[in-house]
């Protein structure tokens, strides 16, 4: 039984939409394996009524619950979606992983796996430099961080036809300075890939395979399976002129 939990930080909803398209796509590929669970958590709110009526936020959605940090040690991995300040994490992650420190001296988080998605309002905005800034969280509980990469999303992330977010850091969107721009199907698309591909690495390090990489790897075995009995023919035919050269030698 793998558990998934996906943690958000979001102020106006762009974090969130990528969290329920990775959500998705997590739950499609782990068809098959009925005890495995992705659940939905927030990140605890830190800022006033006063100031977040302010910024024009809209109100929380209340099905998904407030994450505490004993419940990360229920879990096997996690996909955390926070948006970009000033090229950082917001204070919402901050305040979180302040209150983990006994979980960091028990080491109750060593070797789960991460993965991230951001939200940023610019191009050049700090999507990377966010990530880079929070894998020190992982690295001290000793959390297992997993890129997006390149392998299964290429052609996403290097589409050039049009504006997109989406990085091998991490799916993510870009919500434009006033926040109007919602994540297109290109972004949707490579949160999907994230999902899946962050699910199926989880499965690997649990030993177990997923339909996609059992057929995977029979198509590896095979094509190793025709190397090899190429190579066999080969040498069975060295063999065979090699006893014919021998067999007209002795006769002459
Ligand atoms: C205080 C503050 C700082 C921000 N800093 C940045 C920034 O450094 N770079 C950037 O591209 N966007 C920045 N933004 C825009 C947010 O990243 C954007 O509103 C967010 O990604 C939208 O995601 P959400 O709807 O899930 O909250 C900032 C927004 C706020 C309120």
């Amino acid at each position: 039984m793998t558990k998934i939990a996906i943690i958000t930080y979001s102020t106006y909803g762009h974090v969130d939409t990528l969290a329920k398209e990775i959500q998705k796509s997590i739950q499609d590929a782990s068809k098959g394996f009925n005890d495995d669970v992705v659940d939905l958590f927030r990140l605890e709110e830190t800022l006033s009524d006063d100031v977040l009526q302010a910024m024009h936020a809209p109100e929380k959605d209340a099905s998904v619950p407030v994450i505490k940090v004993e419940d990360l040690i229920n879990y096997d991995a996690f996909v955390f979606g926070i948006p970009t300040r000033f090229g950082s994490a917001p204070a919402q992650w901050l305040h979180f992983w302040d209150q983990t420190s006994s979980l960091w001296a028990q080491g109750q988080l060593y070797g789960k796996m991460a993965s991230f998605f951001l939200s940023s309002g610019t191009y050049g905005g700090g999507l990377e430099s966010t990530v880079r800034n929070t894998l020190s969280y992982l690295v001290h509980h000793g959390i297992i961080y997993v890129p997006l990469g390149y392998k299964n999303a290429f052609a996403e992330l290097s589409n050039t036809e049009e504006v997109h977010g989406g990085t091998p850091w991490g799916a993510t969107t870009l919500a434009d300075t006033d926040g109007s721009r919602q994540p297109s199907d290109l972004e949707l698309r490579i949160a999907n890939i994230q999902g899946k591909t962050f699910y199926e690495t989880v499965k690997r390090f649990a030993g177990e395979s997923t339909e996609v990489q059992k057929k995977e790897k029979k198509t590896k075995i095979t094509a190793l399976q025709t190397v090899e009995k190429q190579a066999k023919k080969k040498e069975e035919k060295k063999e065979e002129s090699k006893n014919f050269l021998t067999a007209c030698c002795t006769l002459m």
